[in-house]
Order: C-alpha cells, then structure tokens, then sequence
C-alpha cells in the first residue's frame, strides 16, 4: 500500500464517530492513521478517549479567542505541526471560515446526519420528523464554505420507523454514521475516488461501482459490505 494518509479528527463532543475512525484505522490495511485528535471544548469527552487509545490530542478553546482568524490560526498550525494530510470533521460543531476551508481544500471530510443536500444544519432528526419523510440517513463529504454542501463521497440510508422520536431516530442514524466514515475515508484515503468537477468519481473506471456504493437501506445487522 501507499504511504498511509495522517489523519487529524476534530471534535466537539463524546467522539462516537472519532471513535469508529480510530477502529477502523487499526487495521493494518486502512489506508489512513489518526495522527491527533483536536477539540474546540475542552471538555469533550472524545478527547479522553484518544488519549486512551494513545493518540495525541490537544483542545484548542474557541472561547479564549478575540475572534475566529486567530482561533483558526493556531487550529490550522496544530495540524500542520502534526503533519496532516486530511482532517475528519467528527462532530465539530464550530463554523469554519473561507479562509481555514480553502487552506484544506479536498483535504477536509465532514458527517452530517442526514441524506444532503437535504436537512442542512442544526436538529436535523427533529425536523426530518416534522417534515414527515420516511426515509433520511447520513453524509460523508468534503467541506466547502458553504455549510454543509461539497462533494458527497458516500452516502447510507436509513428508514423512520412509526413511532420514532428524535431518540430512537438518531440512534439508528448514528449507528448507520459509525459504519458510513470508515468507508468513506476508506475510500477517499486510498485514492479510489477523486474529485472532479465538484462531485466524487471513481479514480479508475474499472473499478466496479461496488467499490464506491454506498448502503442502500441501512440495517444495523446487516455488516456493510453486504449491503453493496
Ligand atoms: C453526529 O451525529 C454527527 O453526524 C453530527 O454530530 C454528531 C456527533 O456525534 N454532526 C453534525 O451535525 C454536523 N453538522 P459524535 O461526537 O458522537 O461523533
């Protein structure tokens, strides 16, 4: 294999998805390591878990700073100093200005709990809910200025069941989350998909499309692989 890609995961919180990359990057074939693990909260639970699984991991307080630039600053020569190739998004729920996105620009990877370029932003269970669809899910994808948006690297979906509250949902969409990044850094790290014209292809158009589907239907007793 290549040289594996330095992964740099920014957190805001428990780090459940930090958590399924840290696994999934202890195999030996995963074509990407987690080098650090960077929060804008001090407090973050997922920081404790990768100094327990022995990563290097640092928080990096917003609110200590005057204003964004200089916050980003010091986030953006973290992660030079450890030597990044790619940032994972897990659960970091800060705003990032043009200036951070376009130093990483197709070097950033986010998760987003819901099927976008539907249900942007914030409470995004609880709206799936109030609209009344039966079928919502989560995103990996490269980060743009725009919130949100950019190319979409894979994608797994997940039905509402009757009954479902934003608990219940979220859950189930969570879990479907902790199988879709490690698949999707999987392939983005390896270099199996590229980006071009602002959407995700395959690198090699022999590769089958298996190689970049995302599940279907997400059935958390289905592994992901069989659900290609
Ligand atoms: C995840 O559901 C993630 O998709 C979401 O925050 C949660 C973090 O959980 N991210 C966003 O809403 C970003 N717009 P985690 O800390 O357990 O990974």
């Amino acid at each position: 294999m290549d040289k594996k890609k330095r992964v740099g995961i920014l957190i805001s919180g428990r780090g459940s998805n930090m958590r399924s990359l840290i696994e999934a990057a202890k195999n030996p074939n995963f074509p990407a390591q987690i080098v650090v693990v960077i929060s804008n909260r001090p407090k973050a639970a997922g920081l404790q878990t990768a100094q327990d699984e022995g990563i290097k991991n640092l928080a990096i307080d917003h609110r200590k700073y005057d204003n964004r630039t200089a916050f980003e600053e010091d986030l953006h020569q973290a992660l030079v100093e450890a030597k990044v190739d790619l940032i994972c998004n897990a659960g970091f729920l800060r705003l990032l200005t043009a200036d951070f996105v376009d130093k990483w620009h197709d070097r950033q990877l986010n998760i987003h709990p819901s099927l976008l370029p539907s249900f942007k932003g914030l409470h995004t269970h609880q709206r799936v809910l109030e609209a009344g669809i039966k079928i919502t899910g989560c995103t990996v994808h490269l980060v743009r200025t725009d919130m949100d948006a950019g190319p979409i690297i894979a994608q797994s979906a997940v039905c509402v069941e009757p009954g479902d509250d934003e608990e219940r949902l979220s859950a189930r969409v969570l879990a479907a989350e902790h199988l879709l990044y490690p698949h999707a850094l999987e392939l983005f790290a390896s270099e199996k998909v590229i980006v071009k014209n602002e959407r995700i292809e395959l690198a090699d158009q022999n590769l089958t499309q298996a190689d970049n589907r995302s599940g279907p239907i997400f059935s958390p007793t289905l592994p992901l692989k069989q659900q290609l």
